[in-house]
């Protein structure tokens, strides 16, 4: 047997997007592991390459082809390497990709990918795969169960995907699909597989999370509450998070679980989009500003410092200087500790991309003045936090030596020197400095 035959695959991912798009390329990878696929970091040394795309802004499908363009020469160099694509652009566009880019061996959405393996093997006999379906079978379903190999001390763990809530410039419901919910008997099972592999930390992911409503142990309808409740049981799990939300899927059981529950950390992704009720109304939110205020009153009564986190969109069509202001206003009042600005992107397909549109440069200068505001809240809170001992789940050793970094409750970044703190620790921490991006502390006994 010659050495080339025995020797491991390499498998180079390129993710892009969200965290469920880094779940579903550690899924992707461990599914291509039973191919004898092992990931490698550089594309050069790679056997496989796989693109794990995102197509909820513009450009999106053009950045996939300049990164496609780039790997001709290496398919020149070793003819076998396969190349694919994956995501949300290969659901959105997954034809046209092939038929422009015949560097391209296999095409997968996001709902397919247990299909890997068998398209891998076709690739590799010749034969082009395109499979953007949604199947009957679960995808998790169908995937092995998960390896047993140490992992680091945070994992996402996918509950819920798609989504049924039609924003006017949201491509996920069409690239996704709908709304559906894993059974919680196997979430649980995956959380304590990854307790045993050494996470500690597990952030529970859907883009529409709060709306879970996946089947319970007995077979009950379960919530998202319901499902933190008996992950919280899970010895050795220490900290609980959750994202994407919507307003309208803060259930009761939820707002309450926040100021009860000690695993589940104080930190809320909510995102609004708009402080504008016209805006709001045109972007088919199902909610006004008003409702989304009222309802932070209520989460912060049950969590007086959670530390709230949204998403906001600019020069949505219509968006005038008065809707933008109450924009700004909104975030006056709710004060981010963080939050993320976009320029509203044209999606082809979406109801509000034939609307007329806000001009360019005004669009830039809102991003502009949004973003301004954002981080002064962000740099307050951050501040805020000089003085305070909070606790730190230590992550990963730091630049310098004997440095150590890891992620209070409220998600900051924090590092300590010294302290003989180990990975995976979760370790009081007074905090002694506030930088641009991490706060300094001292591990206390
Ligand atoms: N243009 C700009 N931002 C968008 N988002 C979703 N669709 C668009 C779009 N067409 C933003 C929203 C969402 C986040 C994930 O991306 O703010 O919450
Ligand atoms: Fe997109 Fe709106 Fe659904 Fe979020 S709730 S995924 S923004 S359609």
């Amino acid at each position: 047997m010659t050495q080339t035959k025995t020797a491991p695959k390499k498998l180079f991912i390129k993710t892009y997007g969200c965290q469920m798009n880094v779940y579903d390329s550690e899924r992707m990878a461990e599914a291509l592991g039973g191919q004898g696929y092992v990931e490698t970091k550089t594309a050069a040394d790679a056997d496989m390459i796989l693109l794990n795309t995102c197509h909820i802004r513009e450009k999106a499908a053009e950045k996939i082809y300049s990164e496609l363009g780039r790997y001709r020469d290496l398919k020149d160099d070793k003819p076998d390497l396969m190349i694919g694509v994956a995501g949300c652009v290969a659901q959105a566009e997954g034809a046209e990709i092939m038929r422009r880019q015949p560097l391209v061996d296999l095409v997968v959405g996001p709902q397919s990918y247990h299909r890997l393996p068998e398209m891998e093997a076709k690739a590799r006999r010749g034969e082009k795969t395109l499979d953007t379906d949604f199947p009957e079978e679960d995808k998790f379903e169908q995937l092995k169960s998960r390896p047993k190999a140490a992992r680091g001390p945070t994992a996402f763990l996918t509950v819920q995907e798609g989504c049924d809530k039609f924003c006017a410039f949201c491509v996920v419901p069409y690239t996704r699909g709908a709304e559906v919910s894993r059974p919680a008997a196997r979430i649980i099972d995956e959380a304590k597989e990854l307790v045993d592999r050494g996470v500690r930390e597990i952030t529970l992911l859907g883009q529409n999370v709060n709306a879970y409503h996946g089947a319970g142990p007995d077979g009950s309808d379960y919530t998202l509450a319901k499902l933190i409740w008996d992950l919280d049981k899970i010895d050795g799990l220490k900290r609980i998070r959750f994202t994407t939300s919507h307003p309208n899927d803060m259930t009761d059981d939820l707002i309450e679980a926040h100021g009860t529950c000690a695993k589940l950390m104080p930190y809320l992704h909510l995102p609004v989009q708009s402080g504008s009720d016209r805006i709001l109304k045109r972007m088919n939110r199902s909610h006004t500003a008003e409702s989304y205020l009222r309802l932070i009153e209520r989460i912060r009564a049950a969590r007086p410092d959670i530390v709230m986190s949204g998403d906001f969109i600019v020069g949505f069509p219509e968006e005038t200087e008065a809707d933008f202001q109450a924009t700004l206003d909104l975030i006056e009042e709710v004060k981010y500790g963080y939050a993320y600005s976009f320029k509203y992107s044209t999606r082809p397909g979406t109801p509000a991309a034939e609307r007329p549109q806000v001009d360019a440069a005004e669009g830039d200068a809102r991003l502009q003045r949004i973003q301004g505001l954002i981080t002064r809240h962000q740099r307050e809170i951050q501040e805020a936090m000089v003085g305070r001992t909070v606790d730190v789940l230590f992550e990963k050793p730091g630049r310098q030596a004997d440095q150590m970094v890891g992620k209070s409750d409220y998600l900051h970044a924090v590092h300590v020197t010294g302290g003989n703190v180990t990975q995976g620790e979760v370790r009081p921490v007074r905090i002694v400095s506030s930088g641009t991006n991490s706060l300094g502390g001292v591990v206390l006994d």
